[in-house]
């Protein structure tokens, strides 16, 4: 008879139907003259049985994990008390081998082990992402991109792709990636928001999704080299309107997902006891949480009590949301410690109009300000960063001709995720990690 070539994820509609399937074997066991295979084709997994002469066949002795077969058979409904993938199991007929992976020392096995040398898994990451959970994260992550577009659309901030090779910072020498671009000095980008904000004029709210670079000399869970971030840009905003905004984007981005038919049940398998933020968020200005951490003992990175002006570094802040347990939006840091862009309060010019967001288990996954709006602030903050302002001429421009008030802010993909998958750290985040000294594969 006939059969369907079909993919995994709907072998579930195909009950009673012969089909054919391809994929690779993710698991394999022989029981009382049955061979019993578990196939992943990347949409799903489905249990496969071979009796009689296939599972006697000299072949059938021969698979191997990771190796791809073409199976046809009969999708059947698992009696009650048994149980498989779906609920259902492919009664093989007929199979070919497409690529039998090897056995012995070379094999492969994606059931990973826990105490496996982080190391040797960053090595063959391109195997490593075929277990369980890398592969489920990467599916969340193909989910959280797409919601936050979606939510974008809704929103109308419109999206653009700035580019990557830049001579101008953003975020502080000390992490930039240079390079030699024909000659001249160039950089990796550390953040989009400056081309974002000459955005603003012709297409209005704007927003990306583009890989940033920080050359970050310190390993940390939640430190990448490269990661995707996604940054948008408002204008004729006020910092409440910017708040309000963030809110809204996490909290439907997450609501998105969550509803997602793939992404939904692999968080909830990946994090079972995640909850979905809601807005409005908790709001602390950065003086209230130096208090907050001096009244809970917490010290600052010189073991002292905290003082106006510290940074409030990453141990300490995750501390501090992890004891308070909700999302926390962290706002009006001091100038000083922020970036040479930020507009001051008006209430008290020795803090900003600037926000980090907090999430339990991660601390900061967004960090977003409203931007200075006159030509010689601007030029003032750029010196006091040592930064030569010819090459910002561009972005000075922005102020010159027509200025708004405006504001926007970068979150984290990988951040986000590792909060989302409750992930320890943003390295199982991302497809291909680079970190301090690793580049490969
Ligand atoms: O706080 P950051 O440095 O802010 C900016 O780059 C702004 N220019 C964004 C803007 O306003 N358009 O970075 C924003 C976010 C952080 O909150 C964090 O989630 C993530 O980007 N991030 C990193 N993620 C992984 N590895 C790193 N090295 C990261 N550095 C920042
Ligand atoms: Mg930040």
């Amino acid at each position: 008879p006939k059969a369907e070539k079909i993919k995994v994820k709907s072998v579930t509609d195909s009950i009673g139907k012969r089909v054919k399937l391809q994929g690779w074997i993710h698991r394999l066991r022989s029981q009382k003259g049955l061979v019993f295979v578990v196939l992943r084709d990347g949409t799903g997994f489905v249990q496969i049985v071979f009796s009689g002469d296939l599972a006697n066949a000299y072949q059938t002795s021969t698979l191997t994990v990771e190796s791809t077969i073409s199976v046809y058979g009969v999708v059947e409904k698992l009696p009650e008390g048994k149980s498989a993938p779906g609920g259902v199991e492919l009664v093989a007929d007929f199979y070919e081998i497409v690529g039998l992976a090897p056995s012995g020392k070379d094999s492969f096995t994606n059931q990973i082990a826990e105490d496996t040398d982080p190391s040797i898994l960053l090595d063959q990451r391109h195997l490593a992402l075929r277990g369980e959970v890398l592969s489920s994260v990467m599916k969340v992550r193909a989910a959280l991109l797409g919601a936050v577009r979606r939510v974008y659309i809704e929103e109308g901030v419109c999206e653009v792709t700035p580019p990557c090779m830049v001579q101008t910072q953003v975020e502080g020498g000390s992490t930039l990636f240079k390079l030699d671009y024909y000659g001249q000095e160039a950089y990796l980008t550390q953040s989009s928001q400056l081309y974002l904000e000459t955005c603003l004029p012709a297409l209005g709210d704007v927003y990306c999704i583009q890989e940033s670079f920080r050359a970050e000399k310190s390993h940390t869970r939640r430190h990448l080299s490269e990661y995707t971030h996604i940054e948008a840009e408002l204008c004729f905003i006020t910092f409440e309107d910017l708040l309000s905004h963030i809110e809204t984007v996490i909290t439907k981005t997450v609501q998105y997902v969550l509803e997602d038919p793939v992404a939904g049940p692999l968080v909830k398998k990946l994090n079972p006891d995640f909850e979905a933020p809601k807005s409005p968020f908790k709001r602390m200005a950065y003086v209230d949480a130096l208090e907050w951490l001096n009244e809970h003992g917490i010290p600052n990175e010189d073991g002292e009590a905290f003082k106006f002006g510290d940074d409030i570094a990453e141990a300490a802040e995750r501390k501090m949301t992890d004891t308070i347990g909700v999302p926390i939006l962290l706002t009006r840091f001091p100038v000083e410690i922020k970036s040479f862009y930020m507009k001051k309060c008006a209430d008290d010019p020795r803090v900003t109009e600037s926000v980090d967001v907090l999430m339990p288990t991660v601390g900061e996954i967004t960090g977003g300000s409203m931007r200075l709006e006159g030509v010689d602030e601007l030029v003032a903050g750029l010196r006091r960063e040592g930064i030569d302002e010819k090459e910002y001429y561009w972005f000075i421009d922005q102020r010159k001709y027509g200025t708004s008030p405006h504001g926007g802010y970068g979150l984290g993909t990988e951040r986000i995720l590792a909060w989302l998958c409750q992930r320890f750290t943003v390295r199982d985040c991302s497809l291909y990690p680079r970190f301090t000294g690793r580049c490969k594969p």
